[in-house]
């Protein structure tokens, strides 16, 4: 087949998608309002086709078309198959821009990108002149950034007086969604019209399984069920594309690897119902993954094979796969959490909701019947899965989203407009981490040391680790790891156990080769080492290191040191001294921005964390610390791990007396001081009260501390 024709089909394969239909009334209906909900089923053509639509009857004129996605793979897929059928290369009228990856050019005008990316540019500018239409996609996955989008456009764009203020015409605002909550959508965009994209689905049948009960939920035993039910399908049932609901990579790759295997002795004469099936085609689709391999997930398999793709839940509404007849659901999401017992977000496997497994089934009857298998019990499904997923603004941190509003001039973050309030006491927590980083004062305002942070699309802590290092002047310390721990896991753990050893040998010998017990260094050293190398990826192979990962993590620095830069040209960009040795030096940097995340050895293995949760924890095997612990007093870790144990994760010692001065930080401030702060402008006169009542206390602090 030529270009052209297999473009002309792609242009006719768009003209057979529900919203074709609605073409002329939806571009109406953008016209005529300035806020607008479009729902319809998934993969009836919202995404890619209205912008498409849009540009078509000419609102890129004054300014370009936005869309955002809260997943990187959705929006760069997307964007990949729009310029496909608009006909023009990927970065010219068409682009993405996500984090640390931006495929835009002068001319983009449909532009994808992730949720966060649009934040960023509306704190650049809050009218966000360059944009005629701004389509936030995907709302009912209820992202946290997309949440505060949905606040913020509210805010400056509802209000006709204010709306064109700063920009030379009005902006268009569309909120789509899957057909969840529209009413509560419209409701809280002041009653704006709701357009709805009629849909074709087709009856799916959905069976329970036997096997996987909530005991099942820590050994993952659904890895092997999920596979044999994937091998049944296969052999049992006709015709049609398999998609199956896993958590993530690891897993993902493990259930491929086992298919494989078992799929290789399928005898195709006496073993399959449909005579017509010759093979199975197995692809892993995950966040991660390169997007040349992203791509093939969407072409029609060759006749006779069957497609089986096992994949995250990105492709229960991001993305629409054709040809899927087969659902095989494993009831499980991988999903950050913010975890009490440890004060931090945790990225843990829970059970999805029930919303959530209907959602799943739906993919099955998009073109024809389908079937839906899931693994688990129904009662599994009545006992163990909620009936709504909870937003993602109600269960995790919120430090780095607050820091963005208060640049935003938003000072009340309580009464901000949220489409669903997250609990105070997380308002209350971001705010005291905020305070703790000095991102913001004692009356909740942005200092100018948060006005540098909320710069770097990185988490607070890390940020101000990185700032502190900068100020010194020895941010080539910090940057590399900064990026290091901004990419997916650069280290290779293979299934396979002899492997899996050598991995860890070499592994080791990389910790040792960085000098300290310290798993920042190895991963400075492991970035260095690379890069200075002859052969980087040759070098990644024979070391048991992802190239791919240190490829992003090569980049990720290098656009870091240009924010940084861009920063340090600022006149008041702080700069301090310290004498002392590198080692000292860079564990201090880290203790600036860690300083949360500090653990005291109380017996034996067992740390004690030092931020008022007093939670147990033990050092990760991972870890170059790990088996050294009766050799350490003091810890720092980046992030833990929950199994029946927590463990920290990349760790390394430090001494008292570098956190001394920083630990009362966590103490001295009373949250619901804060709140109030955050809750009303404060008068002077009050402060100094409020002040002074806070001396008192630290004084009372500094004392019993001693007895510490
Ligand atoms: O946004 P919505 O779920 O309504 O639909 P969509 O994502 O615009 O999908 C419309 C069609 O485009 C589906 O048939 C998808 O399979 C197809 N598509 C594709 O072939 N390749 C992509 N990268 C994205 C979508
Ligand atoms: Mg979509």
């Amino acid at each position: 087949m030529s270009k052209s024709t297999r473009l002309d089909s792609k242009e006719n394969e768009s003209k057979k998608l529900p919203i074709y239909l609605h073409k002329a009334t939806l571009i109406q209906a953008v016209t005529d309002n300035t806020f607008l909900v479009v729902t319809g089923e998934t993969g009836s053509g919202k995404t890619t086709q209205l912008p498409k639509y849009l540009y078509q009857a000419g609102f890129c004129k004054d300014g370009k078309i936005g869309i955002t996605q809260p997943r990187r793979v959705a929006a760069i897929t997307v964007a990949q198959r729009v310029a496909q059928e608009m006909q023009c290369t990927l970065g010219k009228e068409v682009g993405y821009q996500v984090r640390f990856d931006d495929c835009t050019s002068q001319s983009t005008v449909v532009k994808y990108m992730t949720d966060g990316c649009l934040l960023r540019e509306i704190l650049a500018d809050a009218v966000l002149p360059q944009y005629s239409v701004v389509i936030l996609d995907e709302v009912h996955e209820r992202s946290l950034n997309t949440d505060i989008l949905l606040g913020l456009l509210k805010k400056r764009f509802s209000n006709p007086a204010k709306a064109t203020k700063g920009r030379s015409f009005p902006l268009k605002v569309v909120v789509m969604s899957a057909t969840l909550e529209t009413d509560k959508l419209s409701a809280f965009l002041g009653d704006c019209p709701v357009f709805v994209i009629p849909g074709r689905t087709f009856p799916v049948t959905c069976a329970f399984g036997f096997a996987v009960g909530p005991k099942d939920l820590e050994s993952t035993g659904y890895i092997k069920e999920v596979v044999k039910v994937a091998l049944e399908v296969h052999t049992s049932e006709m015709a049609g594309d398999i998609l199956v609901f896993l958590t993530g990579q690891s897993e993902i790759e493990r259930a491929c690897d086992l298919l494989y295997e078992k799929a290789e002795s399928i005898d195709y004469r006496y073993d399959v119902q449909d005579q017509t099936m010759e093979g199975l085609l197995i692809l892993p689709l995950y966040g991660s993954m390169p997007t040349d391999q992203q791509k093939q997930i969407f072409q029609p398999p060759p006749a006779g094979i069957r497609k089986c793709v096992v994949a995250t839940n990105i492709a229960a509404t991001s993305l629409t796969i054709d040809g899927v007849k087969y659902i095989i659901d494993s009831g499980f999401v991988k999903q950050l959490n913010h975890n009490s017992r440890v004060g931090m977000d945790i990225l843990e496997v829970v059970p999805i909701s029930k919303s959530e497994a209907q959602q799943r089934a739906g993919r099955a009857g998009r073109t024809s019947a389908g079937k839906c298998f899931r693994i688990y019990t129904k009662e599994f499904w009545e006992k163990s899965m909620p009936e709504y997923t909870v937003p993602e603004i109600q269960r995790t941190s919120l430090t780095a989203v607050i820091l963005t509003l208060k640049c935003l001039g938003v000072h009340d973050v309580i009464r901000f407009p949220y489409p669903d309030c997250p609990e105070e006491r997380f308002i209350l927590e971001a705010l005291k981490q905020l305070y703790q980083f000095d991102a913001i004062d004692r009356r909740g305002r942005v200092t100018k040391l948060g006005e540098l942070m909320v710069e770097f699309p990185l988490h607070p802590g890390l940020t101000r680790a990185l700032l502190k290092a900068a100020s010194l002047g020895c941010q080539d310390l910090l940057l590399p790891v900064a990026a290091m721990l901004s990419v997916e896991n650069i280290f290779i753990r293979p299934g396979h156990p002899e492997k899996q050893k050598e991995a860890d040998q070499n592994h080791r010998a990389l910790a040792a080769k960085s000098g300290s017990m310290n798993d920042f260094a190895t991963l400075l050293s492991v970035f260095q080492s690379c890069k200075s190398s002859d052969r980087p990826s040759a070098w990644c192979k024979d070391n048991w290191i992802h190239w791919r990962a240190l490829k992003s993590a090569f980049s990720v620095e290098t656009q870091l040191r240009e924010i940084l830069l861009r920063l340090q040209q600022k006149r008041d960009f702080p700069v301090e001294t310290f004498e002392g040795n590198k080692s000292e030096l860079f564990r201090r940097c880290l203790c600036t921005g860690y300083f949360t995340n500090v653990a005291r050895r109380s017996v034996g293995k067992v740390f004690c964390t030092m931020d008022g949760h007093g939670s147990m924890v033990h050092v990760h095997p991972s870890s170059s610390l790990f088996d050294q612990e009766d050799k350490l007093n003091w810890i720092l870790f980046h992030d833990v791990l929950v199994t029946s144990r927590v463990y920290v994760r990349t760790a390394c010692p430090i001494r008292y007396e570098w956190v001394k001065d920083l630990l009362p930080k966590l103490h001295e401030v009373d949250v619901y001081e804060l709140s109030s702060v955050a809750r009303e402008e404060v008068t002077d006169e009050e402060m100094m009260k409020w002040e002074a009542r806070e001396a008192a206390k630290r004084q009372q602090e500094i004392s019993t501390e001693e007895v510490m």
